[in-house]
């Protein structure tokens, strides 16, 4: 399963990605206006950054101009994914942008028959947003199950990029689901190297081994 980080701060893509472990990136206007900083500079600076796919989200609700913003945001680098909302007009806008070979990430997904719609548009990932799903009674994680089950009937090749991901839990099952990406915040994804057991037997090595008295270097 491929890791994303969903944020547009730059200092915490740097630390993620020196961990060679991160395969892409999110971002969405909530994480631009939080980055404090101009769109077209934060998003060219995370594609620089790193190798995988980097998520810029349109803003525009009408087909005409969502499709001018895609394919304004298409040319900044490479690696851009362009982010659109699923409405009919995101959807007409995902399959033109598609026909011009640029990668199209269709967000806020919250039930099956919009990822089916989304597949159909020839979407190059889907964002079932988990997190949202789960906080208003939902079972974020039966949706990507869904998903994944007509996915695979008809052999779709839309990646499930499993978002508003809260907790390690979140990524556990997405994986167990067979997710083709998780994005989640730096934070989340730190969580996932530590365990107080690890944390204990370290501890125990370094004490028996400061008993032998030897040395490795
Ligand atoms: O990529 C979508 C994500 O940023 C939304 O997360 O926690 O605001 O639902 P959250």
């Amino acid at each position: 399963m491929k890791f994303f980080l969903d944020t547009a701060n730059i200092e915490e893509i740097r630390e993620a990605n020196a961990t060679g472990l991160l395969d892409g990136v999110t971002t969405n206007p909530s994480l631009i206006k939080k980055s404090g900083r101009d769109f077209f500079e934060v998003i060219t600076e995370i594609a620089s950054e790193v190798e995988g796919p980097v998520s810029a989200e349109t803003v525009s609700h009408d087909h005409e101009t969502m499709l001018k913003e895609g394919l304004k945001c298409a040319k900044i680098a490479d690696n851009i994914a362009v982010k659109v909302p699923l409405t009919l007009d995101g959807l007409k806008t995902c399959k033109a942008l598609r026909a011009e070979g640029i990668m199209v990430n269709v967000t806020l997904c919250f039930s099956a028959n919009q990822a089916l719609l989304a597949a159909k548009a020839g979407a190059s990932f889907i964002s079932p947003f988990v997190g949202r799903h789960d906080d208003v009674g939902f079972d974020g994680m039966e949706l990507i199950e869904d998903i994944r089950t007509i996915y695979d009937n008809y052999g779709f090749g839309t990646e499930i990029l499993v978002a508003s991901v809260r907790h390690p839990v979140h990524v556990l099952e997405s994986a167990r689901i067979g997710a083709d990406v998780a994005t989640f915040p730096w934070d989340v994804m730190k969580k996932l190297f530590n365990h107080p057991l690890t944390v204990n037997g370290l501890a125990g090595f370094d004490k028996d081994w400061a008993a032998t008295g030897f040395s490795i270097l």
